[in-house]
């Protein structure tokens, strides 16, 4: 019997979460179905991570753990894709000998017809991309080629917000990142491909009747570069080019380079009301000398400026950051650099990572990964604590306010409750996004995040699920805005 149900699991970034879209898309075209547990699947598919051990060793225990179910059913298919798939390829089946199937990011779109193969009988199928350094750039740009279908609304976790991708790849080999290996060389798509791929997201929010937020991702997004014969367009091109399509209400983009924040781009946040004001941009450490040892091309200093930069001509503007915290020798004076550059910045969140050691990467092959666990912890914990008050002091403001939000859905500890009528669809962990009109006129806890990507939780009925509403703020708390629909809106 021919295998039909499947299930994907994803961890890390939003890429993942998009391409577990893409490749849910690609199998539903193809007649397979998508199911909510891994128990009801044939097909279990993981995507995966590798920017930390801690990622990859999470997956592998998962599929140390499936092990007894593959010998139950042996006609249960398993697949290891995405990035930790690029980076161990073949060692994933030594590691997991019942994995039928590894695919790297750049050959997701050949998923349906590898499984066919492993259907057919075929074990240990692999498909990754040739190893980024031993070839040419022309030669990796091929070997790395986009994974890019065309989307299925019934695999987006919701109709009112959309990832777009509009590159690919990183060439920026900072010295502690796997990225650059794993998802291969910087790729920006042709503008007029993202520009048909919004216009067909907005087409149809408006016929749901529903607002569309958009966010366009990258690995660093602001360095965007699509050559067009003698024309070359930047990210500030792409943000006009799409500010007015009919039906898009918000436009988001992340991740930023500090060093690719130009003012153009800056300006473009400034004048487009659609753009949202908020940057992230990761500064990873306050001090010059492990800023250098992790290559990232700017100091402290540097990076202090163009934020005054951003907060001169967008006074409104929220930033977010990226802190490695214990990268290989940085002393006790030197994570106190960053505490600083942390205090001053007001950042409205940061999110801080223990330095892991990557294979292949610079920093690994070249430092010792000195600083001992136990101190990596305790800079994580210091510098998130710092971070968490200003987060809560930057909330208290808006108490009083009235602020715009998109409603996305039902709150999770509304969801947690015994609610289990819900339909459920969409990659994992967004479940809470789908369509929820069964909801209709109850009235629930709802949650909704403002355009800085701040979240507020509110009680109102399910048909705002979807829709931009007006909500006054009456507490705060250092991740959450709680508030009301204002009396004169209700009804
Ligand atoms: N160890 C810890 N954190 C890392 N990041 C990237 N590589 C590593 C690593 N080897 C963090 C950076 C980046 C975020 C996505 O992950 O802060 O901005
Ligand atoms: Fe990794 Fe640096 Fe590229 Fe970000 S910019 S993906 S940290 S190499």
């Amino acid at each position: 019997m021919m295998t039909k149900r499947f299930y994907i699991e994803t961890v890390g970034c939003q890429m993942n979460v998009l391409d577990s879209e893409l490749v849910a898309s690609g199998l539903l075209a193809q007649g397979y179905e998508q199911v909510e547990r891994a128990c009801d699947a044939d097909i279990l598919l993981f995507n995966t991570c590798s920017v930390r051990q801690h990622a990859e060793d999470k997956i592998y225990s998962a599929l140390g753990r499936l092990k007894h179910a593959k010998r139950y059913n042996p006609l249960k298919i398993i697949g290891v894709l995405g990035c930790m798939a690029q980076k161990d390829g073949s060692l994933i089946f030594r590691r997991a000998p019942h994995v039928d199937l590894v695919v790297g990011p750049s050959r997701l779109g050949r998923l349906p017809e590898l499984i066919e193969e492993v259907t057919a009988g075929a074990s240990a199928v692999i498909a990754v991309s040739s190893n980024r350094q031993a070839k040419s750039h022309r030669k990796a740009r091929e070997s790395f080629a986009p994974f890019d279908p065309a989307r299925r609304v019934e695999a987006r976790s919701a109709a009112h917000q959309a990832m777009v991708r509009a590159a690919f790849g990183c060439d920026k080999f900072c010295s502690y990142c796997v990225v650059p290996s794993v998802r291969g060389p910087e790729q920006s798509r042709p503008i007029e491909q993202i520009e048909e791929e919004v216009r067909l997201l907005a087409g149809q929010a408006l016929e749901r009747e529903v607002a569309l937020e958009v966010t366009l991702l990258g690995q660093a997004i602001n360095s965007y570069r699509y050559r067009d014969g003698r024309q070359t367009f930047r990210l500030a091109d792409l943000l006009h080019r799409l500010h007015d399509i009919e039906g898009l209400s918000r436009l988001k983009f992340v991740s930023n380079h500090p060093r690719h924040m130009t003012q153009d781009l800056v300006e473009a946040v400034r004048d487009l009301d659609k753009v949202a004001p908020h940057f992230h941009v990761p500064a990873q450490s306050g001090s010059d000398r492990i800023l250098k040892r992790m290559r990232r091309g700017y100091t402290a200093d540097e990076y202090r400026q163009m934020l005054r930069r951003i907060h001169e001509t967008v006074p409104e503007a929220a930033v977010t950051s990226d802190f490695i915290v214990g990268f290989c020798g940085e002393t006790e004076a030197e994570f106190l650099e960053t505490v600083d550059l942390v205090r001053q910045s007001r950042f409205k969140n940061s999110f801080i990572f223990k330095y892991s050691p990557r294979p292949g990467t610079h920093a690994a092959e070249h430092y010792e990964d000195d600083v001992p666990e136990q101190e990596k912890r305790r800079r994580n914990n210091e510098l998130l604590a710092v971070q968490n008050a200003i987060s809560q002091q930057d909330n208290q403001p808006w108490v009083g306010r009235t602020v715009e939000i998109l409603v996305e859905g039902p709150s999770k500890r509304w969801l947690k409750g015994d609610r289990s009528d819900l339909p459920r669809s969409g990659p994992k962990g967004a479940s809470h996004k789908s369509d929820l009109s069964p909801l209709g006129s109850e009235v629930t806890q709802l949650v909704g995040r403002t355009v800085c990507d701040r979240i507020v939780v509110f009680e109102g009925t399910g048909e705002l699920i979807g829709q931009i509403v007006p909500i006054e703020i009456e507490k705060a708390s250092a991740f959450t805005l709680f508030g009301r629909i204002p009396s004169s809106q209700s009804k």
